[in-house]
């Protein structure tokens, strides 16, 4: 795996493009079953950045991220990686995905699966590469002793680490992740969050998060996206200015007390029916 420095990125605007935005949408809009679920999306993204996307239940987040990774095409707009369509994208394994659930196959253990979405891509590589690379990703997400196990010797946290492992097998550019840790307890998703910010400074992949947590936004992010409902939107933007390397003492920060309640005010406008923007 490319181990990269992490850059520092501005605090700008979302709708303001850089050449070195990883992740450009423009003018994103999707209609399912004569529903509009996503108005006018502008998005820009630097490489190397790590995003969240907040907003209440059903105003689209996890479909905006679906458009990101090339599973629901825009009814217009459009989105571009690196140059690439998503589609084009994803097939040269530049996307990683996360999901709340885990799915791991039972059946394998820990190793096998961490290296089974590589496996899948890469016909090549023999067995003992794939598992190489697995028990290399079970490391970085620190479950180098529990390769042998099997999912349903694994808790729920261990699982999602699996999880994370096997989309950062493919090393892929662009780490997306939809409530990754929303089925953990808040002590283990505190955690699972400290862990996830080591990673990406460790491997220097953009990340985009669909959280519904506001203090796990602003403990990893930073920029935060707010969308709001009916039609699904972006209404507001938030830069988190907060320095890196960050640990759990960031949540004592005055400023990250002051975010808290900047996000939580933006957060409430956005459940209001083509509310605030
Ligand atoms: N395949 C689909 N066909 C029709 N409508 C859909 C489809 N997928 C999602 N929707 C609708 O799009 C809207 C946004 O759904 P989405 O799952 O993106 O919301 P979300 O912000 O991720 O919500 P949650 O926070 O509950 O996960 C909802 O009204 C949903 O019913
Ligand atoms: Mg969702």
């Amino acid at each position: 795996m490319r181990i990269e420095p992490i850059r520092a990125a501005g605090g700008r605007p979302a709708h303001i493009r850089h050449d070195d935005d990883l992740i450009s949408a423009k003018g994103v809009s999707v209609v399912m079953a004569k529903q509009l679920v996503l108005q006018n999306i502008d998005l820009a993204i630097p490489k190397g950045s790590f995003v969240s996307l907040i907003g209440p239940s059903g105003c689209g987040k996890s479909t905006l991220l679906k458009v990101l990774a090339g599973l629901v095409h825009p009814t217009s707009g459009g989105v571009s990686i690196a140059g690439l369509s998503p589609v084009e994208a994803a097939r040269k394994r530049m996307i990683g995905l996360v999901f709340q659930d885990a799915n791991l196959l039972p059946w394998k253990n820990a190793v096998d699966n961490a290296s089974m979405l590589l496996g899948i891509a890469d016909k090549s590589l023999s067995r003992a590469e794939l598992r190489a690379r697995g028990q290399e990703m079970l490391e970085l997400v620190g479950l180098g002793d529990s390769a042998h196990k099997r999912p349903n010797e694994l808790s729920g946290g261990m699982r999602q680490r699996v999880a994370i492992a096997r989309a950062l097998a493919l090393d892929p550019a662009v780490l997306l992740m939809d409530e990754p840790f929303g089925a953990l307890d808040a002590i283990t998703r505190d955690q699972m969050g400290q862990s996830l910010l080591e990673i990406w400074q460790r491997t220097g992949k953009t990340i985009v998060l669909v959280t519904h947590s506001i203090d796990e936004a602003i403990h990893l992010s930073r920029h935060v996206h707010v969308l709001g409902i009916k039609p699904g939107r972006i209404t507001e933007s938030l830069d988190i200015g907060l320095p890196y390397p960050r640990d759990l003492s960031v949540t004592e920060d005055p400023e990250f007390v002051r975010l808290v309640v900047q996000l939580r005010t933006m957060l409430r406008a956005s459940h209001q029916p083509g509310g605030a923007s």
